[in-house]
């Protein structure tokens, strides 16, 4: 009896394990951000975060702090059952606004403040946050720990290059506080940490008077742009990027500058919204070219045209406008957000795969020249692919910036290349088919892809853009030295590594 109970209670503490819960991304059911997690902590103030800590460092708990999960793979944690969440969104204060006479400032915010909340708390206070910038509802931690930017070669426009200091919980449950200098190694560790270091609780974040853009926007023949100067077509921008079709053989070209603050205009940008009814015919098309490429040259052609209008509407009226260009207030230009009467793709369930990677910009047209070549042999061997994404494929920029980790350091190993001038970023967003297996139409050709570009290009991984195959065969082309003293940093912030993830254990830091 006493037997017989015991095999049930192991049954049940097995069942427990085996029930621990998938934590998403934000595409929700279906996409784990960790595979398995024993608990989620939401967490309201900075002091309760390190006691949480604190309690996971006494029996070594695996912990990571998580944002709004907007990331992609499956790479925020380890694969490790007993790994708890600290979800920060609840941690948002924003406080400490202080303007200098050159227009320039700092903001201090808390772990879970989003982009949208901070931009619109300081545009109530005259200020902005200029270029450091990235396009969505994230949170600004979260986007700092994993080196994420905008698009730009004359301004900086990786978010952490703008933090002046941080607030790290370390390992042991202690607040460490940093300042900004650029020369100190651990500095350089916490501007890229992937969230290795801790969780970074509170930022002071540099910010500048608000401020009025011009966004334009042209259209250009593939053959101009791959035979074109990259760096002299963007480098005068605060920021540009191109949107590649290469169906069409088109690109856009988008560009944005300052205008005097005198001038009129309320536009407001949308990249994701969509009303029900093109997210159903959007999502019909590219379905049925899971096994049919014509499909997916006819949605790539609706949607070039649909991109060549503005995506912009008056913030007062809410009505379209037609014309390029727009001009308005820097923030709701540069990055806007969800127009009031719709929806993000997403929660029409529209998926989408997406493939990252930053090279020096002196190489980008050799880059695109060689992806031309791919699009070309598909096509020869009867399985031609295109852009199925909304916006095609997003081309972007980034100004050098120096951190250990940084997509855009200048810091070289084995792998030479030249970031002297600054980087070019490929990013190659794809349908996922709701049907089948999800795969798309000549999946291997998306592989295929992504290899050869990691081989014959020093190419550098985007940290929540790319599958943990595309980090792993990125190593080679990442810079030995800068991850060793990483690593070192990371372990006196946390000896017992209980921050770990898939993306530490890959680059080999833990
Ligand atoms: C629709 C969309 C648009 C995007 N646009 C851009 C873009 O324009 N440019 C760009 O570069 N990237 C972009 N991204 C990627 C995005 O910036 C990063 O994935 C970012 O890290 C997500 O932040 P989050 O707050 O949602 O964090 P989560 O997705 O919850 O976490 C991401 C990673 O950061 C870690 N982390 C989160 N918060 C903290 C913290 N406080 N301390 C330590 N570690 C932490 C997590 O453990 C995890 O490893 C986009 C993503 C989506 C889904
Ligand atoms: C502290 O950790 C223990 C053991 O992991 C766990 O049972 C307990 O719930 C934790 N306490 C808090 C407040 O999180
Ligand atoms: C932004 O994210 C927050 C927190 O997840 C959510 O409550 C809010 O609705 C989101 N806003 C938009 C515009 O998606
Ligand atoms: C770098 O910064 C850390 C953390 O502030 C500090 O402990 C260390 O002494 C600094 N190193 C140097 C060489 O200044
Ligand atoms: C494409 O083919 C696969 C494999 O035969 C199948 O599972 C899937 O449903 C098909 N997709 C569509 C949209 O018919």
């Amino acid at each position: 009896m006493v037997a017989l109970l015991n095999r049930l209670l192991l049954g049940l503490a097995f069942t427990r394990l085996a029930s621990a819960v998938p934590y998403n991304t934000y595409d929700g059911p279906g996409f784990p951000a960790c595979h398995d997690v024993a608990r989620v902590y939401e967490p309201t103030t900075v002091n309760e975060i390190v006691s949480i800590v604190k309690n996971a460092s006494a029996s070594g708990t695996p912990v990571r702090a998580s944002g709004n999960g907007h990331m992609w793979y499956d790479t925020m944690c380890s694969d490790d059952p007993r790994t708890v969440i600290i979800r920060t969104e609840r941690v948002n204060r924003i406080f400490d606004l202080q303007m200098g006479a050159n227009g320039r400032g700092s903001v201090m915010l808390e772990a879970g403040a989003t982009f949208t909340q901070v931009a619109e708390w300081l545009h109530e206070r005259g200020a902005s946050l200029g270029f450091t910038l990235v396009n969505w509802n994230i949170s600004m931690a979260g986007a700092i720990a994993m080196g994420a930017h905008r698009s730009s070669l004359g301004e900086d426009s990786q978010v952490s290059s703008a933090a002046l200091a941080f607030d790290i919980v370390n390992g042991k449950g202690e607040l460490v506080h940093l300042d900004r200098d650029q020369k100190n190694t651990t500095w350089l560790a916490a501007t890229t940490s992937l969230g290795l270091l801790g969780v970074i609780a509170r930022v002071k974040f540099e910010v500048l008077a608000d401020f009025k853009v011009f966004a334009n926007q042209q259209i250009l023949d593939e053959d101009d742009v791959l035979k074109s100067d990259l760096f002299a077509a963007i480098s005068p921008f605060v920021t540009a990027n191109y949107w590649w079709w290469p169906g069409l053989k088109k690109f856009h070209l988008r560009t944005y500058n300052p205008v005097p603050i005198t001038r009129a205009g309320e536009a407001f940008q949308n990249t994701f919204s969509v009303t029900e009814s093109e997210a159903n015919t959007a999502k019909g098309l590219l379905n049925s070219g899971q096994n049919s490429s014509i499909p997916n040259f006819l949605s790539e052609s609706i949607f070039f045209t649909l991109w060549s209008a503005p995506n912009f509407r008056d913030k007062r009226t809410n009505s379209a406008l037609l014309l390029w260009p727009v001009h308005g207030w820097a923030y709701d230009v540069l990055i806007g957000g969800l127009y009031p009467d719709q929806k993000p793709q997403w929660d029409f369930d529209l998926r989408a795969y997406t493939f990252e990677i930053a090279v020096p910009v002196t190489m980008g047209t050799q880059v695109l020249r060689r992806v031309r070549q791919l699009f070309n042999e598909a096509a020869l061997s009867f399985k031609p692919v295109t852009s199925t994404y909304r916006s095609g494929i997003n081309i972007k920029f980034g100004k050098p910036f120096d951190s250990l980790l940084g997509q855009t350091t200048e810091r070289t190993g084995i792998v030479k290349g030249d970031w002297s001038k600054g980087a070019m970023m490929f990013d190659f967003p794809s349908f996922r088919p709701n049907t089948g297996d999800h795969t798309r139409y000549n999946e291997q050709f998306y592989h295929k892809l992504a290899t050869t570009l990691i081989n014959e290009f020093p190419a550098r991984p985007h940290w929540t853009k790319c599958t943990r195959s595309v980090i792993q065969q990125s190593v080679k082309n990442l810079d030995a030295a800068s991850l060793a003293e990483f690593k070192k940093v990371r372990q006196q912030f946390d000896p017992k590594g209980i921050f770990k993830s898939v993306v530490g254990e890959i680059i080999g830091v833990m």
